[in-house]
């Protein structure tokens, strides 16, 4: 069974076919998939397909990049208490790739702590979004040293990769992996145990080789499963085991 831990169903990609989508997937073996939010409104689907469907969680938070229209982290914290199936705060971090304005940079950072704070509250893990902003991510990350999470769509190096799992992170990969240069995420898988080492489509951005370019989906998260049993030399089955084992454990489903 196979865990996709980082979909994007509340996308507009997925207006047309979504329910029948997400009713296919137990049968095509995914078992779990978790929906991070990316603002208020998303958090908010996020939390109704997880009401809707068994096998669907939810995180909820803001995503670096969706600061503009107002921040309302007490919304954020009431839906967390409210509802048993948000598993984590996030996605949260910062995306310096797509800001380069100094004080938005720094509004990013206050913000990814208030989330780090709320997720302490809480204690939630949270799911980091982390976008050319290594250093800063990774310093923020350790100033919570009771905060444990994933960073998601890992694009950090090996040392860095070496630094979280110090701080108890897990590292998960998208579609990314099974790309022609692919290089520096193989190095870090190489380098990562399986046993912090997480699966994820980003959908429904994403895809991986030989879906590249296509709307993306959890159909396809076997991909990285298969791709990280290459690397490792290691059985599918075995990644698709331990992988889902890990999301389970860090995001407390049984
Ligand atoms: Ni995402």
């Amino acid at each position: 069974m196979l865990f996709d831990t980082h979909a994007h169903y509340d996308d507009g990609r997925f207006d047309e076919d979504r329910d029948a989508l997400l009713r296919s997937m137990p049968e095509n073996g995914v078992g779990l998939i978790l929906n991070p939010g990316c603002d208020l409104a998303t958090s908010r689907t996020a939390v109704s397909f997880a009401e809707t469907y068994d096998f669907m969680y939810a995180a909820v938070g803001y995503h670096p990049e969706n600061l503009e229209n107002g921040v309302d982290l007490d919304a954020i914290r009431t839906l967390a208490e409210a509802h048993p199936k948000v598993r984590a705060i996030g996605e949260i971090g910062l995306d310096y790739y797509w800001e380069k304005d100094a004080e938005k940079r720094a509004y990013q950072r206050e913000i990814f702590r208030s989330q780090m704070v709320l997720a302490e509250a809480l204690s939630l893990p949270v799911i980091v979004h982390d976008r050319d902003a290594h250093a800063d991510c990774l310093a923020i990350t350790q100033e919570f040293a009771n905060v444990r999470g994933v960073y998601h769509c890992y694009a950090g190096s090996a040392e860095m990769a070496h630094e979280l799992l110090n701080a108890g992170y897990y590292i998960s990969f998208t579609g990314v992996i099974t790309f022609k240069n692919a290089r520096k995420a193989i190095e870090v898988i190489r380098a990562v145990p399986l046993d912090r080492l997480m699966i994820e489509t980003d959908s429904p951005y994403m895809a991986p080789e030989p879906y590249r370019g296509r709307r993306n989906s959890s159909l396809y998260v076997h991909r990285m499963a298969e791709t990280i049993a290459e690397i490792k030399d290691i059985s599918t089955a075995e990644v698709e085991r331990v992988t889902t084992e890990n999301g389970k454990k860090l995001f407390s489903i049984d």
